[in-house]
């Protein structure tokens, strides 16, 4: 049997520091921390290495960047955060790249365009693995000659490093489906690729009314925006405990659900429009009837068993409104993810919630150009929780806020349903 590439890390399981300084480094010895830094890096190099030199140069939409991009920028924020500001005599590897790679930090100085990097043709892929190796070897040196105080910072910007490197991971994974998307050839990224086993149950968690604690607490890495950790009145409510299937999409199709707008929010029902919106992303319909959905293995039939994939906000929330349901809010989410009751919390889609992002109770960015890692992005944007079928072994948490436009599509997403009582 043919073994996928996702299986070699991903047995189940996108980047930001603690609030306040920066995120604990994990208590990882040095050695530790060398280990998991090869090892993080080498998976970047593992799930571009199906890929073509022109596969990873192509931008499909302003939202997906190229492989070649991810490659790059992961290296960059490793020579930018952390070789530049702490490591004695080292020289970029090449002055020019910092604009090329710098992604959104303005305080890290001017930047390339997003919507334009699928331009950029030069330098060429052995390029940027140059680039990697050059970091690679820097980042090495210097985790192997730190000590005391400086050691601790350096290995809270690795972990940092490491975690947004891992995000990255996920976004070539997605970025590369939607362009092989957009190929009438519906290219295979991997042939053994499989959707992962989900769990089916009729079953729900109820929640009764009562005060939890909401966010990271204790030892371990988390992003800043998953603190402070803070008290919050949750339930009544029932979560489902297992995800929304395609044969419920399906039945929502089938009862004109995109083309009822008393289901959609005003915003939703004009991406529809705009989109012709007709089912999730990547669904096509053949001529006898039947849907297939582009997945990282091709051309797919739709398994009506299997979690729905690829619908946005907007979708979910319509689908929710349907239903007669509601979809959860991301504190509920978390108490029932931690009483461990749920099915598929983790590793199979991200979950849209009804929570706007928003700070938590007196979040505060930390000071300088790795505090835009995400307090600048608390607008306009919902939390979605738990982790996908692409998300890296040992990326996912509870506490987890991660979070997209209300009308993105093109990430591993679905939803469950709640009630509220
Ligand atoms: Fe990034």
């Amino acid at each position: 049997m043919s073994t996928s590439i996702l299986d070699r890390t991903l047995d189940r399981p996108t980047v930001r520091p603690a609030s306040a300084p920066l995120a604990p480094a994990q208590d990882r010895s040095p050695q530790d921390l060398l280990d998991a830094f090869r090892t993080v890096r080498a998976h970047t190099e593992a799930l571009a290495a199906p890929l073509s030199a022109e596969d990873q140069v192509v931008q499909s939409m302003p939202d997906a960047s190229p492989t070649k991009w991810h490659r790059a920028h992961t290296t960059w924020f490793f020579e930018e955060f952390l070789l530049v500001p702490h490591a004695p005599n080292y020289r970029r590897y090449d002055d020019r790249l910092a604009y090329l790679y710098n992604s959104y930090y303005v305080q890290a100085g001017p930047r390339h365009a997003r919507p334009k990097r699928g331009l950029i043709t030069r330098p060429d892929v052995a390029e940027v693995s140059a680039y990697r190796a050059h970091v690679d070897r820097a980042v090495e040196a210097l985790l192997h000659g730190a000590e005391g105080s400086l050691a601790e910072e350096i290995a809270s910007i690795v972990t940092i490093g490491l975690n947004h490197e891992q995000q990255h991971q996920e976004l070539i994974l997605t970025d590369i489906l939607h362009a092989f998307s957009e190929n009438p050839c519906a290219p295979v990224y991997d042939a053994a690729w499989a959707a992962p086993k989900s769990m089916r149950s009729g079953d729900k968690v109820h929640l009764p009314e009562a005060i939890h604690t909401i966010g990271h607490t204790g030892e371990g890495f988390c992003y800043d925006n998953e603190g402070p950790a803070h008290r919050e009145l949750v339930g009544p409510a029932s979560v489902d405990k297992s995800l929304v299937t395609n044969g419920e999409w399906l039945a929502f199709i089938a009862d004109g659900g995109y083309q009822r707008p008393t289901l959609w929010l005003s915003d939703g029902w004009a991406t529809v429009a705009a989109e012709g919106w007709q089912a999730p992303g990547y669904w096509q319909q053949e001529a006898d009837g039947a849907w297939r959905a582009m997945t990282l293995g091709g051309l797919r039939e739709v398994d009506p068993d299997a979690p729905v994939c690829h619908v946005s906000y907007y979708e979910a929330d319509a689908f929710a409104r349907w239903a007669g349901r509601h979809l959860p809010s991301e504190a509920e989410w978390e108490v029932a993810a931690r009483s461990g009751a749920l099915s598929d919390a983790h590793g199979v889609v991200w979950q849209w919630t009804r929570s706007a992002y928003s700070p938590y109770p007196g979040f505060r960015p930390v000071e300088g150009a790795i505090g835009e890692y995400n307090g600048k992005f608390m607008v306009n944007q919902m939390v979605l929780r738990g982790s996908s079928l692409a998300t890296p072994a040992g990326h996912a948490r509870d506490t987890y806020r991660n979070f997209f436009p209300p009308a993105a599509r093109w990430q591993f997403t679905g939803l469950r349903l709640s009630d509220a009582a």
